[in-house]
């Protein structure tokens, strides 16, 4: 049986994991394989695949997404319809994107925004130290990705909350769930952590009119996709100071463009949607088990659910 693949840039560690991992399997490079072969070939690895990648791939069986967000795939106007979709599930993420939140909410809490701006005046002030009690920290979106974050922060004592599709119960995490319940959720977040996938239902979900619900002089932190965010109305809330600091990996418009506000923001830290990459091991790994589940009619993980959108 053989794959399609076509990946985040150089596709040799793709295909060194494949080697590794399913050494039976032919692979054949998008672009490069001819209209016969092409015909046969049952699963395809892809990221954000071009315009007519599906042409002529009649006999697909399963699509596997090399990341965790579908939201560029389902979009895809020549998807397949009735063909499995399954997007990796961690594969190397959680602990990158852990270590990135834990970074942004270490700098609020020890006052980093604060002592940068000192340093550039030449100020030597110090601003004290919180408690741990005194930085909440809510995260939206608690799938694999959030998870791993209230794990990493777990041991710092930072009163911690999250907020999901259906209540999850996590041990000392006070948990929220659905629509009704995000105003008590974003009134509790000193810090913001945002990992919710961007779907028909989360689009735009931090509007200008969420965003006044976070406390005065809270931070956000956004590791998603940036139209979960209303940027227009984030930034006024920075220009304002109603918001403090904003970590920003994701963006509407990416690269972001060169004359946006972001970039030279005095209350803004942003990096070019970098804070965490699907390592090809462990994704191979997982793909190479989900192929063979199939195969044996047993249930794959990370199948997407289409109607929901992740
Ligand atoms: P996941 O495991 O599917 O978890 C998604 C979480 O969001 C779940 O807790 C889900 O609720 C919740 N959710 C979805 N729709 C919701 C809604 N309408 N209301 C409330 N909660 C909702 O996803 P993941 O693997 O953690 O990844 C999250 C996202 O991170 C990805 O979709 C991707 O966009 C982004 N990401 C970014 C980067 C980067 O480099 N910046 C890298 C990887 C991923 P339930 O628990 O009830 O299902
Ligand atoms: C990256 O943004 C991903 O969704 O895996």
């Amino acid at each position: 049986m053989t794959l399609l693949l076509t990946t985040p840039g150089d596709p040799a560690p793709w295909l060194k994991a494949l080697k590794t991992h399913m050494p039976q399997r032919k692979v054949h490079l998008w672009g490069q394989t001819d209209a016969a072969t092409l015909a046969q070939i049952p699963y395809a690895l892809v990221w954000r695949p071009p315009a007519d990648f599906f042409d002529g791939l009649a006999g697909l069986k399963a699509i596997f997404n090399l990341g965790a967000g579908v939201d560029a795939l389902l979009t895809h106007p020549a998807l397949p319809a009735n063909v499995p979709i399954v997007r990796i599930v961690d594969g190397g993420m959680a602990a990158q994107m852990a270590d990135y939140a834990l970074y942004g909410v270490l700098h609020v809490h020890r006052h980093f925004d604060t002592l940068a701006d000192q340093q550039k005046r030449c100020v030597w002030a110090d601003p004290g130290i919180c408690e741990p009690a005194e930085t909440r920290v809510g995260i939206l979106g608690l799938g694999a990705l959030g998870l791993g974050v209230i794990e990493k922060l777990r041991p710092f004592g930072f009163p911690l909350s999250g907020w999901s599709r259906s209540l999850r119960a996590i041990e000392g995490v006070q948990t929220y769930a659905g629509a009704e319940s995000l105003p008590a959720f974003l009134a509790t977040c000193d810090v913001l952590i945002v990992l919710l996938p961007l779907t028909d239902d989360t689009r735009n979900l931090l509007s200008a009119e969420r965003l006044a619900l976070l406390p005065e002089g809270a931070s956000l932190i956004n590791l998603a996709r940036g139209a979960l965010v209303d940027e227009a109305a984030l930034l006024d809330r920075l220009n304002s100071g109603a918001l403090r600091f904003a970590l920003l990996d994701v963006f509407h418009t990416e690269p972001l463009p060169q004359d946006h506000p972001f970039w030279s923001h005095s209350r803004v830290i942003l990096t070019p949607h970098a804070s965490a990459a699907t390592l090809p091991g462990p994704a191979i790994a997982q793909i190479a088990a989900n192929i063979a589940a199939f195969e044996r009619g047993e249930p794959m993980v990370g199948v997407v659910d289409r109607a929901r959108g992740y």
